[in-house]
């Protein structure tokens, strides 16, 4: 594990982390955030399909002596985001934090090719389900005044250029939906923010069989020239579920070693002076 610095910004406060496990050992966005939420005081509800895929971040929880919750369910049905939410505030009496992370790659293709259901299946699981948590999870955050909500979304929502056409199309509407959201909910006290996560390395993304030299390109494709990690991601999250982001609403983050910000640029050879 990185090496997580420890204070107890989030002491006090309830978070649920949607797609807090992982289907394969590593660290993937949503078992980092839950980790570092975890690490600076928040009590964590787990959430996965997979009970048993969330055991691994509740060991690393526990071995650093964080409080957290296994929750099973499908975010994409209303009666398990109600149940989510209810057993949340049954175990630790309110709500604070809800960091929206499941998303699914989904069928590929391009409009001709996808397969309709399997677009539907896929809309409804990387967008529908974001509105169904907010819409348990806000009623409780208003019982305290406020909250929290940060949505996970992808540079793949920014740009053009993905093979497929449903992942980018739901990954784009999450940053419209933040920014609707934002506005209807920021005079209650609600925040809500998104990460646009770059090319991490991820169970997700390893589960999809990366050769090392995929593995290069990715990293070339940023200003850094290095590869992220959940790690990465689950600062960002750590900033928006806190009081240091307290003016802080409707913005995407991108956290992509700079890959959105533009190409690295060439040097200019001596022989050809830059002429602007
Ligand atoms: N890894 C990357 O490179 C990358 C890049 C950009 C964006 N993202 C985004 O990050 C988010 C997830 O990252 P991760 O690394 O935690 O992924 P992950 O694949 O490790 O998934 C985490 C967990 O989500 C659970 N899950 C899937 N569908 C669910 C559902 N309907 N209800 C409840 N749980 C469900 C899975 O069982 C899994 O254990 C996604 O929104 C993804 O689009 C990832």
């Amino acid at each position: 594990m990185t090496d997580i610095r420890k204070d107890d910004r989030l002491k006090g406060k309830v978070a649920i982390v949607t797609g807090a496990g992982s289907r394969a050992e590593g660290i993937g966005n949503g078992r980092a955030t839950a980790v570092i939420l975890a690490r600076h005081g928040a009590k964590v509800t787990l959430v996965d399909t997979v009970a048993q895929w969330a055991e691994e971040t509740r060991r690393l929880i526990e071995a650093d002596s964080g409080v957290c919750q296994i929750v099973e369910g499908d975010v994409s049905d209303p009666a398990a985001c109600h149940n989510i939410v209810a057993r949340t505030v049954e175990a630790w009496g309110r709500l604070d934090i809800l960091v929206n992370n499941v998303g699914l790659a989904g069928p590929r293709g391009n409009a001709i090719e996808v397969d309709v259901e399997a677009w539907d299946q896929a809309m409804r699981v990387n967008v529908t389900s974001m509105m169904l948590m907010a819409k348990a999870a806000i009623p409780e955050m208003l019982k305290n005044g406020g909250g929290s909500i940060i949505n996970l979304s992808s540079v793949a929502g920014l740009q053009g250029g993905h093979p497929s056409l449903l992942y980018p199309t739901s990954k784009g509407a999450i940053v419209a939906l933040t920014r609707a959201m934002a506005s209807h909910h920021g005079r209650d006290g609600i925040r809500v923010n998104c990460i646009a996560p770059g090319t991490v390395y991820t169970p997700m993304v390893a589960s999809r069989g990366m050769t090392p030299e995929l593995r290069k390109a990715r990293r070339e494709r940023t200003l850094l020239g290095t590869e992220g990690t959940g790690w990465d991601i689950g600062y960002g999250a750590l900033y928006l579920a806190s009081e240091e982001s307290r003016w802080v609403t409707g913005i995407t983050l991108p956290i992509d070693g700079g890959a959105t910000a533009g190409a690295r640029s060439s040097p200019v050879p001596p022989s050809e002076p830059d002429k602007g």
